[in-house]
């Protein structure tokens, strides 16, 4: 690492879509910062997102699990910070099976507070979720409502999110959470809707609109969500929360007929298929104390949009090498979508 890195950081996750566009844009607008990328390299996470660094020596890359006690205790030891991003993110996986989702986000960030306590780290942010506050039909939550986790993966981020907010303080680890509403770009793994319905509609094939298709969802840019994340951990208050979201707010048909627009397919690759289990209508938050600390979002949704569908029709390598060569993705894919796919023709849809 460069002598000239006057901070360490540890960036837990940075192999994935949010961590690695932290890392990229952490390096690039502050001189003085060092960052550890600490990551399992589980399915969705993917080094290539960070090829550009190859040279760089402020950076540095570590692999291991943040549930592994004993190893996060050493990685921690010498960091003046951690930002905390590692986590099994996909709702539809958790699920099938909700297990890893327990381990790596609620085991894993009870591990890393207590690794921080005991080698006396100065700053924790966990990157948390929307998804804690659950669905609400009208009006928008701030950081003051009560949690209403509902499906594996949020019930998992809730409970890491109250372990960094009631129990850090408690044992004097100084920690911020943020609660980012759903992210896009460029990079992203596709499974989730916008790089799975772009690809999918590149090669003609069914874009999978769960129940009516009128879910709502909030819809940030991944570097105006990082920018977010550093407004937070550079000025934010110890043991407070920080929504992250944008102005930008649709219904998946509404996002799904974007995307068809700007591709320039026809709308009869629509497939309503059978809807998630507990699928949450609306999330809506606030991000008031956020912007209060000086942050805006930059990127509009239409023009983001757009450059995010383009990257991914230039980068159809990236993709493929998933969807087409990942056992792991083509056995998700089957036991995620056979059945919905089956049971919604059933129904006449
Ligand atoms: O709100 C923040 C959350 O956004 C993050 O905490 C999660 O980690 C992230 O995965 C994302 O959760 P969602 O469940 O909202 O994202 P996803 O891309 O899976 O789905 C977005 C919406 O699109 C949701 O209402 C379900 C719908 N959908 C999704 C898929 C994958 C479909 O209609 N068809 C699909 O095939």
């Amino acid at each position: 690492m460069s002598p000239r890195a006057k901070r360490t950081i540890l960036v837990t996750g940075g192999a994935g879509f949010i961590g690695s566009c932290l890392i990229k844009l952490w390096l690039r607008t502050d001189p003085d910062v060092s960052i550890i990328n600490y990551d399992k390299l589980t399915y969705c996470g993917d080094l290539s997102r960070l090829k550009e660094l190859r040279a760089e020596r402020r950076y540095r890359f570590v692999r291991g699990d943040v549930a592994d006690a004993a190893a996060v205790e050493r990685i921690v030891r010498g960091c003046d910070g951690i930002v905390h991003v590692a986590a099994e993110t996909h709702v539809d996986r958790s699920l099938l099976e909700g297990r890893a989702f327990f381990e790596a986000n609620t085991i894993g960030t009870y591990n890393l507070i207590e690794a921080a306590r005991r080698s006396g780290v100065r700053r924790m942010l966990l990157v948390s979720t929307d998804e804690v506050y659950g669905s609400r039909d009208k009006g928008s939550f701030t950081e003051r409502d009560p949690l209403n986790p509902t499906s594996p993966y949020s019930i998992s981020k809730a409970a890491a999110d109250l372990l960094a907010t009631r129990y850090a303080g408690s044992i004097g680890v100084d920690c911020v959470v943020t609660r980012g509403s759903n992210t896009y770009g460029p990079y992203q793994y596709p499974e989730k809707v916008i790089p799975l319905f772009v690809s999918n509609a590149l090669h003609d094939r069914p874009l999978p609109l769960y129940g009516d298709g009128r879910q709502v969802r909030n819809w940030i840019h991944v570097e105006d969500h990082c920018r977010g994340i550093l407004t937070a951990y550079r000025k934010g208050k110890a043991g407070e929360v920080y929504n992250v979201s944008s102005p930008d707010s649709l219904r998946n048909i509404d996002l799904t007929r974007r995307i068809l627009r700007i591709l320039g397919k026809p709308e009869t690759l629509v497939r309503r298929v059978t809807d998630r289990i507990g699928h949450d209508r609306r999330y809506a938050i606030r991000p008031d104390k956020l912007r209060a600390l000086g942050w805006r979002t930059r990127r509009a949704f239409p023009e983001g949009l757009r450059e995010t569908v383009l990257w991914y029709r230039d980068h159809e390598a990236w993709w493929r090498r998933i969807k087409e060569k990942s056992e792991e993705f083509k056995r998700y894919y089957a036991r995620a979508y056979a059945g919905r796919l089956m049971k919604a023709a059933q129904g006449g849809r």
